[in-house]
């Protein structure tokens, strides 16, 4: 995955190139500068003395020593101080220095700790803010695995509105998912009829049975399940009792209907096979008149697997690899699902991964990054592969 978050100590990261958060002086010091010395050992410090310093904003290159790395990127973030000094700009520096650096030294793979977010009181979900958009610059032109390494989970909450706003829209959307339970059923049934002023409602297991005979359970039936049981509860208690019956008198909803469907061969319904997930893709991305290289760098995909999807016509993505492609393609939700569905995935408003997706995807956010962030914040699987 070109940009992954992981929690973790960085000294542990095998990368080719590991980046400290150091000082001007290079000569060591707390926190990761710290960490990073301790574990490379003294001779590291006899090189940095070399170098004769470092200034803000810029980067510089030793060996990896003990550590498992080629280089070690010495680069010197800004000290907070409110913001009006230029902070962001120097701060971004950081990452693009070091990127390029390990550009020109060969490097495929490097390693971040969260530059300025500790010592130097850069508060955290900027620093984060900053460091993402630097990375997703660099990517966006560049081909190489870049980890943003967290030594603590608070850093990476997504910036207070957003998590705030997601945190909102989940529990907004799982409340209604779960006042469909039955117990729910009965008491919003209960206050309908209270509502239509009706004779006092059907015991429970006849609501059930009213309202659970038009859904089917398949998840793609799920917003047109919610309508329709709301629907369905609502006409129902308006209907006068006796036509009440009636209406479900013999019915039995199309998807199980019991009429005899027309017998088709098993090479009849294969014959007419839907476009494959490959197939979708492709199309989508011609009409999106974006480039193959510009689609899968967008989608935090490797150029690897993207290969790989495209020369196989029946290739089966992971659902994080799907999604991936959708917020790259700023697909609609409608356009999401059907992709999803060519792989046999969907969205679920039951599942706290596919909410937040959702959640990025119906505002409009489709900065995959961002999105990445945000999941991390809410422990979640990242995006793209
Ligand atoms: N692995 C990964 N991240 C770490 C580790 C570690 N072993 N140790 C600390 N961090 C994280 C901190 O939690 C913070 O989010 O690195 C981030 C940067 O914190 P600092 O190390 O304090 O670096 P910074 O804020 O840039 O301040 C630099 O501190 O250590 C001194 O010599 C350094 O003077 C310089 C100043």
């Amino acid at each position: 995955m070109p940009l992954d978050i992981i929690r973790a100590d960085i000294t542990q990261i095998h990368a080719d190139a590991i980046v400290n958060a150091a000082n001007s002086t290079l000569l060591g010091g707390g926190g990761v500068d710290g960490a990073i010395h301790r574990a490379a050992g003294s001779a590291l410090l006899e090189e940095c003395r070399a170098l004769g310093g470092c200034e803000t904003g810029q980067a510089k290159l030793t060996g990896g020593y003990r550590l498992s790395c080629k280089y070690i990127i010495h680069t010197v973030g800004p000290i907070w101080q409110g913001g009006e000094l230029r902070e962001a700009e120097l701060l971004y520096s950081c990452y693009k220095n070091s990127l390029l650096l390990a550009q020109e030294n060969g490097c495929e793979s490097i390693a971040f700790p969260l530059i300025s977010a500790g010592v130097y009181g850069y508060p955290k979900a900027e620093a984060v803010s900053v460091a993402i958009r630097a990375i997703g610059d660099f990517l966006r032109e560049n081909d190489m695995d870049v980890t943003l390494v967290i030594f603590d989970r608070s850093s990476l909450i997504a910036g207070s509105h957003l998590f705030g706003s997601i945190a909102q829209y989940i529990d907004d959307t799982y409340a209604e998912e779960n006042t469909e339970a039955p117990e729910m059923r009965l008491m919003n049934a209960n206050s309908m009829a209270a509502a239509f002023a009706e004779p006092a409602p059907l015991q429970a297991e006849e609501v059930l049975e009213h309202t659970d005979l038009f859904l089917s359970d398949e998840p793609e039936h799920h917003d047109e399940k919610k309508a329709r049981k709301k629907g369905r509860i609502r006409s129902f208690f308006k209907t006068p009792s006796a036509k009440k019956e009636a209406m479900f008198e013999g019915f039995v909803p199309p998807e199980y209907s019991t009429e005899p469907q027309e017998p088709a061969s098993l090479s009849e319904l294969l014959s007419s096979i839907d476009e494959s997930f490959s197939q979708s893709l492709l199309r989508l991305i011609d009409r999106s008149g974006m480039t193959d290289v510009q689609v899968y760098r967008k989608a935090n995909i490797d150029r690897k697997l993207f290969s790989k999807i495209r020369s196989d016509i029946d290739y089966k993505p992971k659902k994080q690899t799907a999604l991936a492609f959708a917020i790259a393609l700023e697909l609609t939700l409608p356009e999401t699902l059907s992709l999803l569905a060519k792989a046999g995935y969907t969205l679920s408003d039951s599942i706290k991964f596919d909410l937040i997706v959702k959640y990025f995807i119906i505002n409009g956010r489709y900065n995959i990054f961002e999105l990445n962030q945000a999941l991390f914040s809410f422990d979640q699987t990242l995006i793209g592969c």
